[in-house]
């Protein structure tokens, strides 16, 4: 291990030992039963309260700001873990073991590379697209990548091609002395393809190639965006240190990528979340995970979810200094406008990836001595003090996670558009995971509305309508 990135685990472990005294008198939480469905529960509109499924992926508990996948508390896996290791954890239910997670690794190799989604990508206009769109638009092309691999491996045969009559159509070249006229749309045989599982719905071999693959449809768009040409991933570095050499260029220190994995570690899974939920939904139609996936891309990247991200960097920079945080604060909570990387549905207490990031945020400003990142880190120690002491009393208002991960990736010289596609690079693992675990019990999802309209109207012609 990095000297430096000892002193990473070191200041994850002091976290950890806060966080448990400050939550240790909340109460502890019940333990599971059985459960029998149908299940009673309060339910808020929003569906809060709302019990969607069962799942042994990851566990949220708001009150004592834990956050736990397949068992592993988080604050431990950010000390001893990768983004590899942890991403296999969700996906198969346990840590693997040494021949696993080399086998794991060589596949993420093989699928990080995805030179013909990136190709058609750069033929698209994504300079001057949203980031997350364009991210959600390079998930749907990976299935179009494997779709072009299935039909290269399915040559067209002898037989199989229909003839034609070559006088009656008009030709762009010339009769080369094939048998037969050979039509594109022959090609393809829809029994053997759904026999060859073309359109598999979802599978873990689907679930690992999204989990590599997006990465580097993020750094595809991001060079894009700065008018570069896309870079290939480095198969001797890992998925965190990946992510920062394609989308920057440059390979990271230790310490970046340490950091990198961590934030990626952090991301991965978050309950039943906007877009995870999103992202079940789709895949509970037996529509392809691809799909589910973009959903999940589109979902995140509202500012009261994954986009919060980059509303915390535009809002730190509007402050401009420490010197203006209380009369911007005042003037927010006069508006009461809902100050952006603080609050969460599900935490009353410190989010635990906030109590992360916050640290890794000063961890970085002291090694890099960037005055700019540090101002905003400055403003935001001064807002985080202003809310906790008002919203943190009135209502158990703190910060999310998406209030300091914005500074740790400014540090890391990541411009403020890839925020949140690093966000989605991340939560692939736990969406595909929940996909998964979810349709070996498939139920469509289908939740009603309360009808509060009104019955029998009149219908009017048009000429009569007011
Ligand atoms: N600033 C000011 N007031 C807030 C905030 C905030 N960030 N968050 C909640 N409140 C107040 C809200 O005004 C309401 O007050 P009242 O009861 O007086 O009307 C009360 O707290 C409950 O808020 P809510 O919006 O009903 O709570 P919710 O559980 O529906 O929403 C939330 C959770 C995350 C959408 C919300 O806290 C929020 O909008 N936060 C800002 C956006 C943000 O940072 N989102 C990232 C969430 S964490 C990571 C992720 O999911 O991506």
């Amino acid at each position: 291990m990095h000297e430096n990135t000892k002193a990473i685990t070191d200041l994850i472990l002091k976290v950890r030992e806060k966080s448990r005294q400050e939550t240790g008198n909340e109460p502890a939480p019940e333990m599971p039963k059985p459960i029998q469905w149908p299940i009673q529960c309060l339910v808020g509109p929003g569906l809060e309260g709302a019990i969607a499924c069962e799942s042994k992926v990851g566990y949220v508990n708001g009150a004592k700001g834990w956050l736990v996948y397949r068992g592993y508390d988080v604050f431990d896996l950010c000390a001893y873990s990768t983004f590899e290791e942890v991403s296999y954890l969700l996906l198969y239910g346990q840590l693997p073991g040494n021949s696993q997670l080399k086998a794991f690794k060589e596949k993420m190799v093989k699928y990080r590379s995805i030179p013909s989604t990136i190709r058609l990508l750069a033929n698209f206009p994504v300079a001057t697209m949203n980031t997350m769109s364009a991210l959600s638009f390079g998930a749907s092309l990976m299935k179009q990548e494997l779709f072009s691999q299935k039909q290269d491996n399915y040559r067209f045969e002898n037989g199989r091609t229909i003839s034609a009559d070559e006088d009656s159509i008009p030709m762009e070249t010339r009769p080369r002395g094939e048998e037969h006229a050979i039509y594109e749309f022959n090609r393809l045989d829809k029994t053997k393809e759904s026999a060859e599982g073309l359109y598999p719905g979802a599978d873990y071999e689907s679930s690992l190639r999204l989990i590599a693959g997006v990465a580097s449809v993020a750094g595809a768009v991001a060079r894009l965006k700065q008018g570069n040409l896309p870079i290939d991933s480095d198969p001797n570095l890992s998925h965190a240190a990946n992510l920062i050499y394609m989308i920057t260029g440059k390979y990271p220190t230790a310490v970046q990528e340490r950091i990198m994995d961590i934030a990626l570690i952090l991301h991965a899974d978050h309950g039943i979340n906007a877009s995870t939920f999103a992202t079940l939904v789709v895949a509970s139609t037996l529509s392809d995970i691809y799909f589910a996936v973009g959903s999940g891309i589109a979902a995140l990247n509202g500012p009261l979810h994954g986009g919060a991200n980059e509303q915390v960097l535009h809002m730190l920079k509007n402050i401009g200094g420490s010197d203006r945080v209380d009369s911007w604060y005042e003037n927010a909570r006069a508006k009461k406008e809902k100050i952006m990387g603080f609050g969460h549905r599900v935490y009353k207490a410190y989010d635990p990836r906030a109590r992360i990031l916050g640290p890794l945020a000063e961890y970085l400003i002291k090694e890099n001595d960037d005055p700019e990142v540090k101002q905003l880190f400055d403003v935001a120690l001064a807002l985080e003090k202003k809310v906790i002491a008002t919203l943190g009393v009135e209502k158990k208002i703190f910060p999310n996670v998406d209030f300091y991960s914005g500074i740790v990736y400014s540090s890391l010289g990541i411009p403020v558009e890839l925020f949140t596609p690093i966000f989605a690079v991340s939560r692939v693992s736990g969406w595909v995971s929940r996909v998964m675990e979810y349709l070996e019990h498939n139920r469509i999802f289908r939740p009603r509305a309360m009808y509060s309209g009104s019955f029998n109207a009149e219908y009017l012609p048009i000429e009569k309508r007011t």
